[in-house]
C-alpha cells in the first residue's frame, strides 16, 4: 500500500513540474474520471444495461482497491439505433471530458462513432455490437467486450450440419447488423458444405407492416429449404413468428433458429405474453454461454432484489457489467504506467470562427493509446467468465448455449464452444481435455421442433409446395425395354422407371410428381435438350436412361448411377469359309516354304545315308529322285514303305517322324478353329483403329455418344452417321462401309448388350473406352437427389436392382462365345526349334556318315604320300572320285551290281562275320578293290 501511494506521489511531483504549454492538466490521479455510455435505454438490451452498468460503478467506486480513492463518473446517453444521433452524441461527450465510451449497443452505431473513437481517442467498449466486421482493423479504437456474430454464425453452421441439413433461409434486418452477421453466416456454412440458398432483408426502419412482412413469409414458404435463421431485432423479430404462425409456418417440418436477440428477451422479460411465447414453440436459440461461478449467481440474487423480479438479467447485461470493471482495471494499470488524462484541441478540425457549430471544443485524449492498450492487455475475471482479449481484439474462449423453446420457457439442449464444438457439457469442463470435434463426439440433447414433435425435421420440402413434381421422361423409340411410353396414355413402363419407382417407394416421405413425356416419338429425343430443361425450371427432374456425362454434370446433379455404362465399339463378325484356299490359312507363308524345304532335306539326307547299302533307294537318277520324293511324303502320313537300314538314317526318320507329328497336329488344329470360329470381317479393332481409319461410324440418335465421338475422340462429322434402332444397325453393320452401312457402331453398353442378344453376327470389339452410369438427373443441390442416390444404392445393395435388371434386360445366349476372337495363322517362330533339332539331326548324322566313308578309305587303301600334310588334300579328292564312280557304277549297271553284289554278300558272308566289318566298310572295300586290282 505504501509504495503504491509513493509511486502515486513521484506521479503527482512529475506532473507537477512538467511543462507542456497547452494541455489541460487534471491530476495523474484525479479525484474523478469520466467514462461515457451510450445506448437505447428503451430497448431489451438497453434496460437491463442501465442498470448493470450504474451498479458495477456503484460497486467499482464501493471499492478503493481498485482505483485508489478515484471515482469514476458515468455519463449515459440515449443513442436510439441512428448513427446520426449515436454521432451527435459521441461528439457530445467531449463536453464531459470521457475517457472511455461504455457503448454503442448497436452495430450501426457503431460503425460510424469507431471512427470519432479514432480521431478522439476514446477507446469504445461496446458490450453489445456484435457485427464481425468491427473487428476489422480500421477501428482500432472499438473494443468488443462481448462475443463476435462471427462465432455465433459458426455455432449456427455447425448446428445446421448436425442435423443434416443442406440449404437454409435467412431473414436479417438489412443493416450492418443484419447484413454482415449473415455473411458471416454463409461463410461458415459454406465451410461445412451448406449455404444459404434464399436470403430476405428486411428495412431497418420500423415502418415494416403485416403485409411486407407476410409477402416476404410467403416467398420463403415457396422456397425448398424449411431451414429458417432469424437474425433481426426484438420487435421484428416477434412479429415474423406471430405472422410465421399465422401463415403456418410455424408447423411440423419447419426449423426456425432465432440468433441471440431472442434470448435476451426469453431472459429479461421472464414471463412473455401467452400469445408471443405460443409463436415461437419449438424454436432453437442461441444465447451467449457465461460460466456458473458464485459471482454470477450472487449478482443475480442481487439483480432480483433489485428489480423485484419485473426484469431478468440477460448475458448482455453481464457483458455490460463487466465492461465498467474492465474500465477499471484498466484505468489503474494505466495510471499505474503514468499516464495521464489531458486532451487536446484538434489541430484538423477547421477553425470556428464565424461559425454556431464550435467544433474546436472538440479535443483528443491524449493518452488514449496507452488506455487501449491496457484495456486490451486486461486479464480478469468478471461475472461472463474470463475477460483476455485475443490476437484480433475478441474475447477468447467464444462459447453459446443451445436453447430449445418449450411450453411457457426453454430448455438447454447443449453447448457450443468454439473450443471444441456442440457438446451437452458445459464448455468449461472440456477446455481442460485436447479438443475432439470428432462426428460422434458432437452431440444435442433431443429438441422438440414447431409442430410438437421429436423427429427432426428433413429440412427441406419440394419446392412448389404441395405441387406434383414434373418429371421428364425421355420418349424412346428404339430400345423400349429401358423406357416406353404406354400407347395412347401418359403412364411409363420400362427398365429405368421401374428402378426410378422402387427408389420413391425407399424415400422416408412421399413424393408427387407426374411423367411427362418428352420427344416426338418418331425418334429418341436428344437428351442434352432434356436436361437442360431441367436447368431451365421446365422440369424438376428427368428419369431414363440418362448418362452421366462431364457436361451434364456441370449444370445438373445426378443420382448414384443404377447401371454401369460405357461406350463401347460394335463391329460385324462373320464366318471366314474363305472358299477354295482356305487350306492355306493355318501356315504362314514361310512356314509352308520351310517345312517343304525341309520334307526334301530329310529325304536328301535319308538317301545319302541309305542308298549305299539299301537297294530301295538304288536305280536309274530318275527312279532314285522318286523314291526319295515318294518316301520324305509318305512320312507326313506315317506311311513310307522304303525300309531304313542305318542307324543314321533311322535317327535321322525318328527325330523327322516327331516333327511332322507336331505341325501335323497343329496343322490339324488351325485349319479347324479357321472353319468354325467366327472372326472379325472389318479391320476395326476397337476405337483406337476407329479412329485412324476412315469409315463412316454409326451412334445412337439423340446419344451424347455424337459429342463423344466428335469432340473427345476427334471424328469428323461427316463419318458420323445417325442410326434409329436396332434393326437399322444391323442393316447399317451388314451392308458394311463399301455399301453405304458403317464400318462399326459406338454406343453404350447396356444398349449394345440388348442389341447384341437377338444378332449374333457383332461383337463388341476392343475395351470399354468410357466408364460412366446412367442415373436420374435434378436440379443443382437438390436435397432429393441425394435420398434417391441413398434409396438407389439401398436397392443395389438388397438385390432388388438386380431382379429388375433381370426382368426387362434378359443376357443374350451368344454373347457367350466372345472370348475367341480372330484366330492367328501359325508362324514359323512357334516351329524353328523343330526344325532346329531336325535340321541338327540331319547335319550329324551326315557328318558321322563322312567320317565313317573317310575312315573306311583310310583303311582299305594304306598312305601313298610321305607327305602328310597333303594327305587329306587327297583324301578328299578320292572321296569325291569315289563317291561319283558309286554313282556311275551304280546308274550304268544296276543288273550287273545287284548280281555281283548278291553273289558278294554271298561269298563274303563268313569273313565279314569274322572280321565284324559293317556293311559300308565291305562296300568300300569292294569298290577300291575294282579300282586298286
Ligand atoms: C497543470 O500543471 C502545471 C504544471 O505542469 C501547473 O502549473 C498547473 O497549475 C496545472 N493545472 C491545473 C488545472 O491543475
Ligand atoms: C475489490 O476489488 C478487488 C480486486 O478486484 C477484489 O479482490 C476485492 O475482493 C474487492 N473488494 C470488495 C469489498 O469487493
Ligand atoms: C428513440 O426512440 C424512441 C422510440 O423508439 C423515441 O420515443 C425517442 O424519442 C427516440 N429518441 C430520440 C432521441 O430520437
Ligand atoms: C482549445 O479550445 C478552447 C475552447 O474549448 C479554446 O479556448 C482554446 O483557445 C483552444 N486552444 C488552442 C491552442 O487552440
Ligand atoms: C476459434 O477456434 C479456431 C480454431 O478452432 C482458432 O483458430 C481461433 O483462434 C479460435 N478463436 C478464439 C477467439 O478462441
Ligand atoms: C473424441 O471423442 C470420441 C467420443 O467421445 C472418442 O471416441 C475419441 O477417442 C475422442 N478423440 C480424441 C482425440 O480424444
Amino acid at each position: 500500500m505504501n509504495a503504491v501511494r509513493l509511486v502515486s506521489c513521484l506521479f503527482l511531483f512529475c506532473v507537477l513540474f512538467s511543462t507542456s504549454g497547452y494541455s489541460r492538466n487534471v491530476s495523474s490521479r484525479p479525484a474523478v474520471v469520466n467514462i461515457g455510455a451510450m445506448f437505447t435505454f428503451e430497448s431489451t438490451i438497453g434496460r437491463v444495461a442501465k442498470i448493470a452498468i450504474e451498479e458495477a460503478v456503484k460497486d467499482v467506486n464501493a471499492n478503493s482497491s481498485i482505483l485508489h480513492g478515484t471515482e469514476l463518473k458515468i455519463h449515459m446517453r440515449k443513442s436510439n439505433c441512428s448513427g446520426f444521433l449515436g454521432l451527435a452524441e459521441a461528439l457530445k461527450f467531449t463536453e464531459n471530458d470521457v475517457i472511455a465510451i461504455i457503448g454503442p449497443q448497436s452495430s450501426v452505431v457503431a460503425h460510424i462513432i469507431s471512427h470519432v473513437a479514432n480521431e478522439l481517442q476514446v477507446p469504445l467498449l461496446s458490450f453489445a455490437a456484435t457485427d464481425p466486421t468491427l473487428n476489422s482493423l480500421q477501428f482500432p479504437f472499438f473494443v468488443r467486450t462481448t462475443h463476435s456474430d462471427f462465432y455465433q454464425m459458426a455455432a449456427i453452421s455447425e448446428v445446421v450440419d448436425h442435423y443434416g441439413w443442406k440449404q437454409v433461409t435467412a431473414i436479417f434486418i438489412d443493416n450492418d447488423y443484419g447484413r454482415n452477421g449473415v455473411s458471416a453466416l454463409g461463410d461458415r456454412l459454406a465451410e461445412r458444405r451448406c449455404r444459404i440458398s434464399y436470403k430476405v432483408g428486411i428495412p431497418p426502419d420500423s415502418g415494416v407492416n403485416r403485409g411486407d412482412i407476410t409477402d416476404i413469409l410467403v416467398k420463403v414458404a415457396l422456397m425448398e429449404s424449411r431451414v429458417v435463421i432469424v437474425h433481426v431485432y426484438p420487435d421484428m423479430g416477434f412479429k415474423i413468428f406471430s405472422m410465421a404462425n399465422h401463415l403456418e409456418m410455424m408447423g411440423n417440418g419447419w426449423v426456425w433458429i432465432a440468433t441471440d436477440w431472442l434470448s435476451s428477451v426469453l431472459d429479461s422479460a421472464s414471463p412473455l405474453p401467452s400469445e408471443t411465447i405460443d409463436s415461437v414453440q419449438g424454436v432453437l436459440v442461441l444465447r451467449q454461454h457465461t460460466p456458473d461461478s458464485d459471482r454470477k449467481r450472487a449478482f443475480s440474487s442481487r439483480w432480483h432484489k433489485l428489480t423485484g423480479g419485473s426484469l431478468g438479467l440477460h448475458s448482455y447485461g453481464l457483458y455490460a457489467y463487466d465492461s465498467v470493471w474492465l474500465i477499471a482495471h484498466a484505468l489503474d494499470a494505466f495510471f499505474n504506467q503514468g499516464g495521464i488524462i489531458s486532451f487536446s484541441n484538434d489541430s484538423r478540425l477547421p477553425s470556428g470562427e464565424g461559425s454556431s457549430l464550435h467544433l474546436e471544443a472538440i479535443s483528443i485524449f491524449d493518452d488514449g493509446k496507452l488506455l487501449l492498450n491496457n484495456i486490451l492487455q486486461s486479464d480478469l475475471d468478471g461475472l461472463t467468465g474470463r475477460i483476455k482479449f485475443g490476437i484480433d481484439r475478441s474475447l477468447i474462449l467464444p462459447a453459446y448455449d443451445v436453447i430449445n423453446v418449450i411450453g411457457t420457457g426453454y430448455r438447454r439442449i447443449g453447448y457450443w464452444s468454439n473450443y471444441s464444438g456442440l457438446s451437452t457439457t458445459p464448455p468449461e469442463t472440456l477446455y481442460t481435455k485436447p479438443p475432439n470435434r470428432s462426428s460422434t463426439n458432437q452431440k444435442l440433447y433431443a429438441a422438440i421442433w414447431p409442430g410438437d414433435t421429436l423427429l427432426t425435421p428433413r429440412g427441406w420440402a419440394f419446392a412448389n409446395n404441395g405441387k406434383q413434381l414434373r418429371i421428364g421422361v425421355p420418349i424412346r423409340v428404339s430400345f423400349q425395354e429401358f423406357v416406353s411410353q404406354v400407347p395412347g396414355t401418359d403412364t411409363f413402363k420400362g427398365f429405368c422407371i421401374d428402378v426410378f419407382t422402387a427408389a420413391v417407394s425407399l424415400l422416408p416421405y412421399p413424393v408427387q410428381y407426374q411423367f411427362i413425356p418428352f420427344g416426338d416419338g418418331k425418334e429418341n429425343p436428344s437428351y442434352t435438350e432434356l436436361v437442360n430443361k431441367i436447368t431451365t425450371g421446365f422440369f424438376d427432374a428427368a428419369v431414363g436412361d440418362i448418362a452421366i456425362v462431364t457436361k451434364r454434370t456441370k449444370v445438373l446433379d445426378f443420382t448414384q448411377p443404377y447401371v454401369a455404362s460405357g461406350l463401347v465399339v460394335v463391329a460385324p463378325f462373320r464366318k471366314l469359309n474363305s472358299g477354295a484356299w482356305a487350306f492355306l490359312r493355318p501356315f504362314s507363308a514361310r512356314m509352308w516354304i520351310v517345312t517343304a524345304c525341309f520334307f526334301l532335306v530329310v529325304g536328301l539326307v535319308v538317301w545319302i545315308l541309305e542308298h549305299r547299302i539299301n537297294d530301295e533307294f538304288r536305280g536309274p537318277p530318275k527312279r532314285q529322285v522318286i523314291t526319295v520324293l515318294w518316301f520324305s511324303l509318305s512320312t507326313l502320313f506315317f506311311a513310307h514303305r522304303e525300309n531304313t537300314m542305318s542307324t543314321l538314317a533311322r535317327f535321322v526318320l525318328l527325330i523327322w517322324l516327331f516333327v511332322v507329328l507336331i505341325i501335323n497336329s497343329s496343322y490339324t488344329a488351325s485349319l479347324t478353329s479357321i472353319f468354325t470360329v467366327q472372326q472379325l470381317s472389318s479391320p476395326i479393332k476397337g476405337i483406337e483403329s476407329l479412329k485412324e481409319s476412315n469409315e463412316p461410324v454409326g451412334y445412337q440418335v439423340g446419344s451424347f455418344a455424337e459429342y463423344y465421338l466428335r469432340e473427345e475422340v476427334g471424328i469428323s462429322k461427316s463419318r458420323l452417321v445417325a442410326l434409329g434402332s436396332p434393326e437399322a444397325y444391323a442393316n447399317a453393320l451388314q451392308l458394311g462401309p463399301e455399301k453405304g452401312g458403317v464400318a462399326a457402331i459406338v454406343d453404350e453398353l447396356p444398349y449394345v448388350q440388348l442389341f447384341l442378344s437377338r444378332q449374333c453376327t457383332f461383337r463388341i470389339v476392343g475395351q470399354e473406352f468410357t466408364k460412366s452410369g446412367w442415373g436420374f438427373a435434378f436440379p443443382r443441390d437438390s436435397p432429393l437427389a441425394l435420398d434417391m442416390s441413398t434409396a438407389i444404392l439401398a436397392l443395389s445393395e438388397n438385390g432388388d436392382l438386380q431382379r429388375i435388371h433381370d426382368k426387362w434386360l434378359t443376357q443374350s445366349s451368344c454373347s457367350s462365345e466372345t472370348s475367341e476372337l480372330e484366330s492367328d495363322r501359325l508362324h514359323l517362330k512357334s516351329f524353328w526349334g523343330l526344325f532346329l533339332i531336325c535340321g541338327l539331326a540331319c547335319f550329324i548324322s551326315l557328318l558321322i556318315h563322312f567320317c565313317q566313308i573317310t575312315r573306311q578309305l583310310y583303311r582299305a587303301t594304306p598312305v601313298e604320300s610321305p607327305s602328310a600334310g597333303q594327305g587329306s588334300l587327297r583324301s578328299g579328292r578320292r572321296l569325291h572320285r569315289l563317291l561319283s564312280l558309286m554313282d556311275e557304277k551304280a546308274g550304268q549297271e544296276k543288273s550287273a551290281a545287284k548280281r555281283r553284289k548278291l553273289e558278294r554278300s554271298l561269298s563274303e558272308n563268313d569273313r565279314d562275320c569274322e572280321l565284324g566289318r559293317n556293311p559300308m566298310r565291305k562296300e568300300t572295300e569292294r569298290m577300291t578293290g575294282t579300282t586298286s586290282t
